[in-house]
């Protein structure tokens, strides 16, 4: 059964995919186009860690899309795009044309030398051509790495050089609300520090004028013009690599999230179809970034995979009036809508008048991704948006799980506010206390693992496998570390408390505090920092520096400013600190570990209950930090 259609089948899938996993996945992929059947279901070994699923196979997962479903629905919509402009007109692109383009594409790649196994740096707006660009990688074999176009020619190019891209895919501009985002400058300044990029292609979207180096960039137009619309996919191995996508950790540098072809392939359509419920002809709206994993798996190829039509926005939620994401709800009468709760608690500040002029009759599922939704913010959505009848499923994930791995399915499973609920099937979490023993019962809370792979697990960083190890399997030998916190409620319902290690999370976007502090340390008078999160109303985490700096002339003013701006200029607009607070001092153990629980009480204007600081370092730096934050003690 690949359609989960009551809580009866949850219980037997569940239970069929934890005492016979290989079964359970084996029935799911024999629904797949492979030009060769595996050997063997499943290997793994989360020490090492190795995983393979579906050993030996081959495939090309966009046959998966294309050749295999083509016959039933060709002439069905695959992407819907509504511009950033709402005056401008939208673009339907069935699956038959996007097949073309995809496959035309893929011959403008190969065109320019880039072959199976090459890596193809995508740094595009939320453009059709951001999903061909996807596709044509997947189809010709190169890995492709998608990189949030709002990160800087730093961050950019620290990607780049990692994985040693060979192509970089740009456009000559981005519309984002009323700003308009010159990405292909910022290529240009990374490819500054690249040597690996031997080929630009550029998209045409903004009409300005931007520089083209001769012999290394192409216009996207000129590349694909006579380019045929016809492509034999090529074959893959199973685990051949499908894309790498960086996200931060907590330590400094970002890391390169590989996730392999078949596995992938197999968790995104399957999470996709029973988390949102997805039936024959609904529209199906995921507002995420295809720079986020959320926008790989829930706009790209989740729902292709399934034959859905998928709406692309390339604007902003308040551009140019608050009531935008209900508008296109109404226009394309939405059936499925997935956003953010950063995004939701936004949009609560406007009140309900934007919300009342559309009809949201249309809805059938709301969703939220990306960081604990509050309560107050679950309730406005489920009532406001969702009309109180519409399940909403809150769904937890990462980068590094591939699809969604606790949730509600849509009308299936229950809801409870706040609370992501169940495991998928094939999805086995266990909470463990900080020796990494197993929390049993219900009512409990600790740190979440999973202790049985899944399809869409990670398999390794780029080019550093003893960083996955380490991130990820060591910290509790023989399980996957999820990096949460969690609660297991009476009903033995997951409640996602929230990051344990020094990961921040902005706005539903990881930022590590080594990689901020990593920036801030850049400037010339900074001597030591330190970054925490603090609550904040919309972005769900707020970043708040803590720096030492040198005796200067400067005022303190200037450098706080000056640390912010470099802070948004070698990682991006994400990362700047809301708050940079120049210190005396950092208070420190005895060992030199600075201690954040302490930073983080100031950061959050809560300085009750510090607990005993006497036997820190430098005590005395305390009372400092608080006073220097206009705070009090008790
Ligand atoms: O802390 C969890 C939080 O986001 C982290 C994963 O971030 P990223 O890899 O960028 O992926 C985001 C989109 C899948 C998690 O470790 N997170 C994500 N979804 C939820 C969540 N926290 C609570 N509830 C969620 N629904």
């Amino acid at each position: 059964m690949i359609k989960i259609k009551s809580l009866l089948d949850y219980t037997v899938s569940y239970e069929k995919s934890i005492n016979s996993p290989e079964n359970f996945w084996e029935e799911i992929a024999l629904k797949f186009k492979w030009r060769k059947k595996w050997d063997k279901v499943l290997d793994w070994d989360f020490e090492l860690p190795k995983i393979e699923w579906f050993k030996n196979a081959r495939l090309n997962i966009t046959e998966n899309i294309f050749e295999k479903n083509i016959k039933n629905y060709g002439n069905t919509n695959a992407i819907i795009w509504e511009p950033n402009d709402p005056n401008e007109k939208s673009i339907r692109i069935t699956y038959n044309e996007l097949f073309d383009l995809t496959c035309q594409f893929a011959n403008a790649l190969i065109s320019t030398g880039i072959k199976k196994g090459d890596r193809v740096i995508i740094y595009m707006p939320m453009i059709p051509e951001a999903a061909v660009a996807i596709l044509a990688c997947a189809r010709i074999g190169a890995v492709h790495s998608v990189v949030f176009a709002g990160f800087s020619a730093t961050a950019l190019s620290d990607r780049i050089n990692d994985c040693e891209a060979k192509a970089v895919l740009t456009s000559d501009g981005n519309f984002r609300g009323e700003k308009i985002i010159p990405v292909k400058n910022v290529v240009d300044e990374a490819l500054e520090n690249s040597k690996s990029v031997e080929t630009v292609i550029v998209a045409k979207r903004t009409g300005r004028e931007v520089k083209m180096k001769i012999g290394r960039d192409y216009w996207w137009d000129d590349i694909i013009s006579g380019k045929p619309t016809v492509h034999e996919a090529e074959e893959m191995g199973s685990e051949d690599m499908l894309f790498i996508l960086y996200t931060s950790g907590s330590t400094g540098k970002p890391k390169g999230v590989v996730h392999s072809i078949a596995g992938y392939m197999i968790y995104a359509y399957y999470s996709f179809l029973n988390v949102f419920q997805y039936e024959n002809n609904d529209i199906y709206w995921c507002t995420a970034d295809i720079g986020w994993i959320t926008g790989h798996s829930y706009i790209i190829y989740g729902p292709l995979l399934s034959g859905a039509t998928s709406v692309m926005f390339e604007g902003v939620p308040t551009y140019p009036h608050p009531g935008r994401f209900w508008e296109i709800i109404e226009k394309y009468k939405i059936n499925q809508f997935y956003t953010a709760p950063t995004a939701i608690r936004a949009l609560q500040v406007y009140g309900t008048e934007p919300i009342e002029k559309y009809k949201l009759d249309s809805l059938k599922v709301i969703g939220s991704v990306g960081e604990p939704i509050n309560e107050e913010a679950w309730h406005w959505y489920h009532e406001n948006i969702g009309k109180g009848n519409c399940p909403l499923v809150d769904t937890w994930w990462q980068t590094e799980t591939g699809g969604i791995m606790i949730s509600p399915l849509a009308s299936i499973t229950p809801n409870k506010p706040a609370h992501a609920s169940l495991p998928l099937p094939g999805i086995q979490p266990i909470i463990v206390d900080s020796e990494g023993k197993e929390i049993h019962g219900n009512n409990v809370e600790g740190n979440l693992c999973i202790k049985f792979p899944w399809p869409s697990i990670l398999r390794t960083t780029y080019g550093d496998h003893k960083r996955c190890k380490e991130t990820y399997f060591s910290t509790y030998p023989g399980m996957y570390f999820t990096g949460d916190g969690v609660k297991r409620d009476h009903d033995g319902y997951y409640r996602i408390l929230g990051r344990v290690d020094d990961v921040i999370n902005v706005s539903g976007h990881r930022m590590g505090t080594a990689e901020v502090e990593n920036a801030i340390n850049e400037h010339s008078l900074v001597i030591e920092s330190a970054v925490v999160g603090y609550p904040h109303d919309i972005k769900g985490q707020g970043i708040y520096a803590f720096a030492i700096c040198n005796e200067s002339s400067k005022t303190k003013e200037n450098i706080e400013t000056e640390i912010k701006n470099l802070v948004r200029k070698i990682i991006g607009p994400i990362a700047k600190p809301d708050f940079v607070q120049i210190v005396p001092g950092l208070p420190k153990t005895r060992s030199g570990k600075i201690m954040r629980r302490i930073l983080r009480k100031v950061a959050s204007k809560d300085v009750s209950n510090l607990g005993d600081v006497s036997t820190l370092l430098n005590p005395e730096v305390v009372d400092q930090i608080i006073d220097g934050a206009g705070l009090k003690t008790n």
